[in-house]
């Protein structure tokens, strides 16, 4: 297993709700980390490893939370720009609109509700990989402009690794 990247058609699928957290999906768990500690990302959601099912991992400053069925509950009223990235995006980031602060509800590995609640770059990766389980990608936020160039400076570089 290894990180899909754009283009690959499962990070435009909306993901489906997971029933039963079973075996199979803890396992699915234990190789989103392990993809995502290799990338040294700040989160991973499920389709980014082609599972398309709702659950993402966070993984920022001391927080790291497995979550299941996300919802965001609550957000503010106040957004901020900043630059984003995105490891199915490799070598691009872009000023993404995010709330600043956001609270997210969900189910942990045992099934047990949780919350995660932050601002900053916390409550920016929550929206980002929330975004992920609908198929949403950052570049998605940007300009039509602004976009297109980021997409061919993506593919510049892919041909350069090639
Ligand atoms: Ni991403």
């Amino acid at each position: 297993m290894s990180i899909r990247t754009y283009g690959d058609e499962v990070l435009r699928r909306p993901a489906m709700e997971v029933d039963a957290i079973d075996r199979r999906v803890k396992d699915e768990c234990t190789k989103m980390v392990e993809e995502m500690l290799r990338a040294n990302g700040v989160g991973i959601a499920a389709p980014q490893v082609g599972i398309s099912k709702r659950i993402f991992i966070l993984d920022v400053d001391e927080r790291f939370q497995v979550l299941i069925n996300p919802e965001i509950v609550e957000v503010s009223e106040d957004a901020e720009e900043i630059d984003e990235a995105c490891l199915s995006l490799p070598g691009i980031s872009g000023p993404v609109v995010r709330k600043k602060w956001v609270r997210v509800r969900g189910l942990d590995l045992d099934g047990r509700p949780v919350e995660v609640e932050g601002e900053g770059l916390l409550a920016r990766a929550i929206q980002h990989e929330m975004d992920h389980l609908d198929g949403i990608l950052f570049i998605d936020h940007l300009s039509p402009a602004r976009r297109s160039s980021l997409l061919k400076e993506l593919r510049r570089q892919e041909r350069a690794e090639a």
